[in-house]
């Protein structure tokens, strides 16, 4: 039934004054007095699924979708659908990949819930080494089930550089996206849990000077030609020497303040022959660079966003300006 004035129709033949329906309601006086409450009960019953199913053909008839021949006009719009959209830090983390796989590393992912062993201790940082202190760690309540060590939600992607370099000969080329957690408060430009990158190459006679080509190749890639970067001294046990590399932002550019500062996005440096001896590499022979990127800084950047927490409050407003 295609048309209003069929399906008005065809209830009235049941539920009219004359329809069948009402008819037999009507009759319940002839029926035996023991049979009648049955009787009473399928008559109504039968009456609310005419009702139903007159209501059902209504709104399908009514719906903007129903011509009146019954078909399916295509050409009308859909109903609108909520369609989400990639979080702005994930569309930054698969930039940043794509920015060095271009330039020839392969993309690795690693645990997040790690060993003590592969977050510290490998990476030239033993128990009770001042440096454990500067990664507020949050320890996970049970040990490794094949043995007896401790296990953490890893505070940096650099555990994944000896996991990677324990399974494979050099040369190695990789990148490691993924989340890391610190047990630390947070402010405008620190999460307790954000993303970072890391990079990792070793071969024979790689030098300080590669680690700095590559890293400025990567800002000119994400910032554009004329991005400023700056290289400081900086300390991490797992590499001699270290750096950081910070970026120039105005951070309250409409604010009416144009005030440039720096923002610190990654720290780096030449890999510890004593990591390279630990996973079975001669250091007398290779050498190699490290690095690891915050995401959420270079994101912030990008897009003129002067609050790290702005990310992860999950204010539909502040995320649909990225779909
Ligand atoms: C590290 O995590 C080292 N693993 C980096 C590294 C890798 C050094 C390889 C040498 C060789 P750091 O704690 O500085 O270092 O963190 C690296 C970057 O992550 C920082 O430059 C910053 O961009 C970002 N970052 C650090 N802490 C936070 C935080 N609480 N919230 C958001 N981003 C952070």
């Amino acid at each position: 039934m295609n048309s209003r004035e069929d399906l008005e129709a065809w209830r009235v033949a049941f539920l009219g004054r004359r329809g069948e329906v009402t008819l037999l309601k009507r009759s319940i006086s002839g029926v035996r007095p023991d049979e009648r409450r049955a009787f009473g009960r399928a008559a109504n019953a039968a009456a609310l699924a005419i009702e139903a199913a007159f209501s059902d053909r209504r709104a399908a008839i009514d719906s903007p979708a129903a011509d009146v021949s019954g078909a399916m006009d295509v050409t009308l719009p859909g109903w609108p659908t909520q369609v989400g959209s990639i979080h702005p830090v994930t569309a930054t983390m698969r930039e940043i990949c794509t920015a060095f796989a271009s330039m020839g590393f392969e993309i690795v992912e690693g645990p997040e819930v790690e060993l003590d062993h592969y977050n510290f201790e490998m990476l030239n940082i033993p128990k009770h080494h001042p440096a454990r202190d500067s990664f507020n760690t949050l320890w996970i309540n049970s040990s490794d089930p094949n043995g007896d060590r401790p296990l953490l939600l890893r505070t940096h992607t650099s555990p994944m550089q000896v996991r990677t370099m324990e399974t494979q000969a050099p040369p190695v080329r990789v990148v490691v996206p993924g989340k890391v957690y610190r047990y630390e408060a947070t402010d405008a430009t620190h999460e307790w849990h954000f993303t970072q990158v890391e990079g990792l190459a070793v071969d024979r006679g790689i030098t300080f000077g590669d680690l700095k080509g590559t890293l400025y190749e990567f800002a000119r890639r994400l910032f554009g030609e004329n991005v400023r970067a700056r290289f400081r001294c900086d300390y991490f046990p797992f590499v001699e020497p270290g750096a950081e590399m910070a970026i120039a932002w105005t951070p309250r550019r409409g604010q009416g303040d144009d005030a440039e500062d720096w923002i610190e996005i990654l720290g780096a440096g030449m890999v510890h022959p004593n990591v390279l001896a630990g996973v079975g590499y001669d250091p007398a022979v290779y050498t190699g660079f490290a690095f690891g990127i915050g995401v959420e800084r270079i994101a912030m950047l990008r897009h003129g966003i002067d609050d790290i927490r702005l990310f992860y409050a999950n204010d539909i407003r502040f995320l649909r300006q990225f779909s």
